[in-house]
């Protein structure tokens, strides 16, 4: 008996709202609890674009597919409500909040999950604030900065690290092509995955990323390659090592079988069950 999926992605195609080109163009994923998925693909692929429609952004129409999040159809629930289900998305491109500490923020975060007319009780938030921070061994004077205000790259992971940490998502999307991350902010990015991971083993994790030295410090269970807007492969950390080897030309003008499922990623499905 295989274990039933958290996340499951079935043709999934999807639009800039507003205008007529498609950019994903039938992706299927299955995600189990407890797994990490990396996607990688060159720039442009629709990485970035995935994650957008998994998190409800505005910005992006899904045209066709399915989305099913825990047994909830994910596409129908707007983004709030997506968020307390339980999915958790990491900005590519955080904003700056000035004026904002990071405790506030994460106080009206943890606010807005609860039901309506229940009040957070500020003691306890504080404290379970200062937990998690120890838990990740932060600094508690981290949490009176104000949100991305001047934060070096390291500072921004350490923030969404600590936003995961405090949310508790069952499944974290993480996209992190291009956010020029030097080596100080993937290794909190790792550490804060891996601790996050050994205190909930359930925990699931999408990680975008264009560059395979993320994956040297988080291990993924499955790696899959992600070219025009389609899954053209997919496999174990072999596939992300044959990438730093070839590059990605390997993949250049690669058209995948229209139906979607190439044959290796139905392999992926008879190991993951
Ligand atoms: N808001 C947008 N308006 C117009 N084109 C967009 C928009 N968002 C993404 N695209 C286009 O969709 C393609 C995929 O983009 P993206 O998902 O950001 O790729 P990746 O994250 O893999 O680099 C690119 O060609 C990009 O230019
Ligand atoms: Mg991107």
């Amino acid at each position: 008996m295989s274990v039933a999926p958290i996340l499951k992605i079935e043709g999934l195609q999807a639009k800039v709202a507003e205008e007529e080109l498609g950019i994903l163009k039938g992706v299927d994923l299955t995600i189990r609890p407890g797994e990490i998925h990396a996607i990688m693909g060159p720039n442009g692929s629709g990485k970035s674009t995935l994650a957008k429609v998994l998190a409800g952004h505005p910005g992006y129409e899904p045209t066709a597919g399915k989305v099913t999040f825990d047994g909830h159809d994910l596409l129908e629930l707007e983004a709030d409500e997506r968020s307390r289900a339980g999915v958790f998305l990491a900005f590519q491109y955080p904003v700056d909040i000035p004026g904002v500490s990071i405790a506030n923020f994460l106080r009206t975060a943890v606010q807005s999950r609860l039901e309506e007319g229940q009040e957070l009780d500020i003691f306890e938030f504080t404290d379970m604030l200062a937990e998690r921070m120890q838990m990740l061994d932060m600094d508690l004077a981290f949490a009176e900065r104000h949100v991305n205000d001047g934060f070096s790259g390291g500072e921004k992971k350490r923030n969404e690290i600590l936003q995961m940490a405090v949310l508790k998502p069952k499944l974290a999307v993480m996209d992190e092509t291009d956010s020029g991350l030097d080596i100080d902010a993937l290794k909190v990015v790792a550490n804060g995955v891996n601790k996050l991971q050994d205190e909930d083993p359930s925990m699931s994790i999408l990680l975008i990323t264009h560059y395979q030295r993320l994956l040297d410090y988080i291990k993924p269970d499955f790696v899959h390659v992600m070219v025009s807007g389609r899954i053209v492969r997919s496999g174990g950390p072999e596939v992300a090592l044959a990438l730093e080897a070839e590059g990605y030309k390997t993949y250049e003008g690669q058209e995948p079988s229209t139906n979607g499922s190439s044959p290796s990623s139905k392999s992926t499905k008879s190991k993951q069950s």
